[in-house]
Order: C-alpha cells, then structure tokens, then sequence
C-alpha cells in the first residue's frame, strides 16, 4: 500500500471515530430538560405521537465504550493503513501457529507410527487410513489415487519397481526423491537402429515382431542397452532401469512409445519429501505405498508353492 493510501486511511479511520464522539457529546447537550418530560418531536403517526425524551444513560454509555473498544483494536491490530498494530498479528501469523499447533497434536502419533519397522505398519489398519490421507493430499496428483500411475508417472501399486520395491528402498524412494535418465539414442542408433532394437524390446515383454529386426536388435540392445537395463532387459534398481519385460511400461508400451523412449530419451523426476513432510510422514507413506502391493507381492511369494 503506497503511504499516500495509507495516511488516507488512518485519517479518514479517526476522522470518522472522533465524529462520533463529537455526535454523541452534542445530542447529550440538547438533552430536553426534565420539565420537557412530556414535549413530543412534533412526529405523530395514525395519532400516536412521538415523546422527545433523552436517550437513556447506559446507553450513552454503550456507544463510548463501543469508541474506546474500537481505539484499542486499531492500536493492537492492523486496521489503520499499513500500520501493523502493537500485536503484530497477521493471518499468516494466525495461519502459522495454528499449523504449529495441530503439528504438536498430530506429531506424537506419527512419531509412534514411525518406530514400527514398515511391514508392520503396513498392516496396521487406522496407520494406513492416515497413509491414504496423506497419499491423497501429497502423491496422488502424480501416481494417481490408487498409485495406480499414468503415462510419465510410474505406478507404485504393483510389484514392479524401478528402484526397488524392498521397504528402506522405497522409504529412500520418498524421502530423498530420485531421477531416471535414460539417454537419448535416436542418434546414436540412427532411424533403422531404432526400429530394430523396438522390434526386440516388443519381444522381451512377449510380444510378435519381424524376425530379421528382432535379431539385429538383439545384438543392438546387448551392446548398446544391456549396461543399464540388464543383459535379459529385467532393469537394473541402482540405476533404476526399469524392467522391460514386465508389461509394466511408464511411457506407453505401443510400439510408437517404446521407439519415442529410445530415440528422445526420459527423464522423470520423484521430488524429494524430507523438507516437504518429514522422516515420520515419509515412514508412514513409505508403509502405505508398501501395503499397494502386498497383494502381489504375497501371491509370487506363494507360487512356487502353488505350481506343485
Ligand atoms: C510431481 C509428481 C510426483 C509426485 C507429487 C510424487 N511422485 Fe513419486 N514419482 C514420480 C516420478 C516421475 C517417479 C519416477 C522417477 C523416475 O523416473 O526415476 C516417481 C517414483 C516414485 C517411487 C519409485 C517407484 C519405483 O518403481 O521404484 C515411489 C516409491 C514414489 N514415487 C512414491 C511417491 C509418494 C509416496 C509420493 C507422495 C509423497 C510421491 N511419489 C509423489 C512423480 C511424483
Ligand atoms: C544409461 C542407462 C541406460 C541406457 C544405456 C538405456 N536405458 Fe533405457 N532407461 C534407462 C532409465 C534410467 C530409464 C527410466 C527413465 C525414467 O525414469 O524416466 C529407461 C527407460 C527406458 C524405457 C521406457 C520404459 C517405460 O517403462 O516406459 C525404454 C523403452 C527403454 N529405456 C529402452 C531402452 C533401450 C532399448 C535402450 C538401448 C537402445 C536403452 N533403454 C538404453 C536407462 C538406460
């Protein structure tokens, strides 16, 4: 506010105030007399005539008190132009402490929470209805509401995991964020590498392609791809290569995408949550985000079992 604005207001703030008071001193000094107890305004209504009788005292008094209530509240709060009142309160002030004290009721819990070991919190039911909340509010723009992901952003609800799925690696997954950088090869390969090392890449997932690109895709991808996404295309976690022959794919699986990827490269990017939520947060997220694939992750543990 220019201090051009802020005067006008200040003065225009007083000015209005000690009107009133002047208002009100006046009126008081034309109080009738009591022997005009009985004299009328001259007002009358369908015969009902209008006494002029003074205000009543406590009520005076009202409209003072009302007067020095409102100089005190200009003095402690902002209300005259810029100036901050002797409180210095603001809404972000107000904003900030009632952060701070929800943060002291709720900090406790989530404490407690993060002193079980993660696959312990993962069934812990009322832990994971808070995981869900907090998943909701900070992780679900990006992999959806059920974790379930969209193109760009990996789906963290099956057990597929480009940095692992073990639960310190997808705590560290959270808390300190991690970025993909699969390099652009398109030049490298040049337009028929592409295509040949695509048709191969179809095939790692299971897929039909042309005999003749698929074979010299092959040995494309073993020169060329195997460092980082494994000799069998299943990925390499350190690097977080992603597993190729899954089905599971990021950025598409049509042929078209699986050649984009190739040829421009990606880089995705999970921004770190240690500054944004804390350890306990990103423990008790790291659980939930656990608890996703329990499911899955019990059923391979049970197949070997199963296929007797
Ligand atoms: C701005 C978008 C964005 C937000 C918000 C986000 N993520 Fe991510 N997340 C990503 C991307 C992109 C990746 C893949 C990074 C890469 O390509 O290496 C990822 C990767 C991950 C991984 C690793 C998956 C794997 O397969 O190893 C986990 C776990 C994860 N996110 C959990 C979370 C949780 C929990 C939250 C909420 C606190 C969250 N993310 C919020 C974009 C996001
Ligand atoms: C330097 C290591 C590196 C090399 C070399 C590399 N990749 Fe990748 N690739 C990655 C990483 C890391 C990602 C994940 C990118 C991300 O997280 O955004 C990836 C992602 C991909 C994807 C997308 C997967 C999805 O889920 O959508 C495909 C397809 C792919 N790579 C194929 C290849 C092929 C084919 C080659 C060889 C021609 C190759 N990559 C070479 C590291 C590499």
């Amino acid at each position: 506010m220019s201090s051009f604005w802020s005067w006008y207001i200040t003065i225009l703030s007083l000015a209005n105030i000690l009107a009133c008071v002047w208002l009100i001193r006046w009126t008081e000094k034309k109080r009738p007399g009591e022997s005009a107890a009985h004299e009328t305004t001259g007002h009358s209504w369908d015969g009902l005539e209008e006494y002029n009788k003074p205000m009543p005292r406590w009520w005076l008094w009202l409209f003072y008190i009302s007067i020095v209530f409102g100089l005190i509240y200009l003095a402690l709060y902002p209300g005259l132009g810029s100036f901050k009142g002797l409180l210095g309160w603001s809404q972000y002030s107000a904003w900030a402490e009632e952060v701070e004290s929800v943060e002291e009721r709720v900090a406790p819990i989530f404490s407690r929470y993060a002193e079980m070991p993660i696959p312990e919190l993962a069934e812990h039911e009322e832990a994971m209805r808070t995981g869900r909340r907090l998943f909701g509010n900070n992780c679900a723009v990006c992999h959806g509401a059920d974790g379930g992901g969209r193109i760009g952003f990996p789906n963290i609800a099956n057990n597929s995991w480009q940095w692992g799925g073990e639960p310190e690696e997808i705590r560290q997954s959270i808390l300190e964020g991690r970025r993909g950088n699969m390099p652009a090869l398109g030049g490298a390969l040049g337009d028929d590498g592409v295509e040949e090392v695509a048709a191969y890449v179809m095939t790692l997932e299971g897929r039909d392609a042309p005999e003749d690109l698929v074979s010299q895709g092959q040995e494309r991808f073993e020169t060329q791809c195997a460092a980082c996404h494994g000799p069998d295309g299943t990925g390499r976690q350190q690097l977080g290569a992603p597993d190729l022959t899954d089905g599971y794919w990021t950025y598409g699986g049509t042929l078209e995408a699986i050649k984009t990827s190739i040829r421009e490269g990606r880089q995705g990017e999970m921004p770190a949550q240690e500054e944004l939520l804390g350890e306990d947060r990103v423990h008790l997220l790291a659980a939930y985000v656990y608890s996703l694939s329990a499911h899955e992750r019990d059923n391979e543990e049970e197949e070997p079992d199963s296929d007797e």
